[in-house]
């Protein structure tokens, strides 16, 4: 992005710079799960968030899919709202000592880091509409899907079992 220059002027553009936004924290995922995998104790949950890993992958390749489909090389933009999400998981999590405690923490990271994904998708999928890409829309609408699901089994192992060991 150009320090003097408006280098965002239409839509198109705009859909651009968002791709390369979700691309970077698509590939910060890739990089910052194994150690949330690690860290958790909860077999569901690591499970879960190594399940996830593998989504995430497929949302790299996705993504490099889209890429291609609009004639553009794949490159990143620094997004320094997934930094800024993930550096908090990982100062929060290193606060705390107790395992259950620490699961919740791992899931309330997790599902902050699946909110944004989520709402990056929806904008990008409703623009491609508009933009008279729906075959692009609909790739991205495979890699959303994934993303609500992984929310909804973080609530899912969040309320059946490990709020209720991390508040007792
Ligand atoms: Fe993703
Ligand atoms: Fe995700």
């Amino acid at each position: 992005m150009g320090l003097f220059t408006r280098d965002i002027k239409t839509m198109d553009d705009l859909f651009l710079h968002t791709l390369q936004d979700i691309y970077y924290a698509e590939n910060k995922i890739v990089k910052s799960l194994p150690e949330m995998i690690d860290t958790a104790s909860d077999a569901q949950l690591k499970q879960g968030l190594q399940a996830h890993l593998g989504e995430t992958e497929g949302h790299v390749r996705r993504l490099e899919q889209v890429f291609q489909m609009l004639g553009k090389s794949p490159k990143s933009v620094d997004c320094p709202a997934i930094d800024g999400i993930i550096d908090e998981a990982e100062d929060v999590t290193g606060e705390v000592e107790d395992k259950d405690v620490l699961d919740a923490a791992i899931i309330a990271a997790g599902q902050a880091v699946e909110h944004y994904e989520i709402t990056r998708y929806g904008s990008l999928i409703a623009w491609a509409k508009r933009l008279g890409r729906s075959d692009v829309a609909r790739l991205l609408e495979q890699t959303l899907n994934e993303e609500k699901a992984a929310d909804r089994k973080l609530t899912t192992i969040a309320e059946s079992k490990v709020n209720l060991r991390a508040a007792s």
